[in-house]
């Protein structure tokens, strides 16, 4: 299988739901086609996000899934509350994003409105192929959600990490991209707030050539 870079039509981007400055302009936004490409080329078993908000990143993946007729199974975990570097919004995001999410990819996707703790036991150990890690962006809490999501990543898995370019405030995911980056495979995108991707429990062979030639590949999607 060959990386392909597609031009894809997100229909979340077009939801009169939610915002379309959200979805196109957003701090997540100058990665959801890397999103989309990733999941075409990967099709994972299963996705699992931590942090959702309004679907930039979600819906992405959501919409590769569905274009491509994958067998993927997606889970979107968040109290749909907020936190203090997100902000607290109003009960109305979660009912608008279950709405697109009905409408355009209920017969695989699930939201799951809890916090990350209290959903662990609906993932068995070794069972999640993609993971995204983009909830409370302390380093105490990104460590936190990657130490206990840990587990749950299968072999061959991968692991994203937004914001690990953000260096204001107490956001630190930077100092845990920079520990886990140093151990692990992984690409690192630097616009958009920055995405990590990590290969923690070993690499696919369809990967190699990517990564061995990782800063032509990430130049693809830098814009
Ligand atoms: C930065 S936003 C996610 C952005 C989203 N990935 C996107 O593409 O726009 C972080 C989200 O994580 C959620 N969150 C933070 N910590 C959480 C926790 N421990 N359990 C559940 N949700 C949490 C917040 O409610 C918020 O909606």
């Amino acid at each position: 299988m060959v990386w392909q870079f597609y031009n894809p039509s997100f229909a979340a981007a077009y939801a009169p739901e939610l915002s379309a400055a959200v979805m196109l302009a957003g701090p997540w936004s100058g990665h959801t086609r890397f999103a989309y490409d990733l999941v075409r080329f990967m099709q994972p078993a299963n996705i699992a996000e931590l942090g959702t908000f309004m679907g930039t990143s979600y819906f992405s993946m959501c919409q590769a899934v569905r274009d491509g007729g994958l067998s993927t199974r997606c889970y979107a975990v968040d109290t749909w509350q907020g936190d203090p570097h997100q902000g607290y919004y109003q009960d109305d995001v979660f009912q608008r994003v279950a709405t697109v999410n009905q409408r355009e990819y209920a017969p695989f996707s699930t939201l799951i409105r809890n916090t990350f703790d209290a959903a662990l036991p609906s993932f068995p150990d070794g069972s999640i192929s993609l993971l995204h890690i983009d909830g409370y962006h302390t380093y105490e809490a990104s460590l936190h959600d990657y130490t206990a999501w840990y587990p749950k990543v299968a072999h061959n898995g991968i692991v994203l990490f937004h914001d690990i370019a953000v260096r204001e405030k107490d956001f630190g995911v930077y100092r845990l991209w920079a520990e886990l980056s140093s151990a692990y495979p992984h690409l690192t995108f630097l616009h958009s707030n920055g995405l990590g991707v990590l290969f923690p429990k070993g690499c696919p062979q369809q990967f190699q050539p990517i990564l061995a030639n990782k800063e032509a590949f990430i130049r693809q999607y830098q814009y």
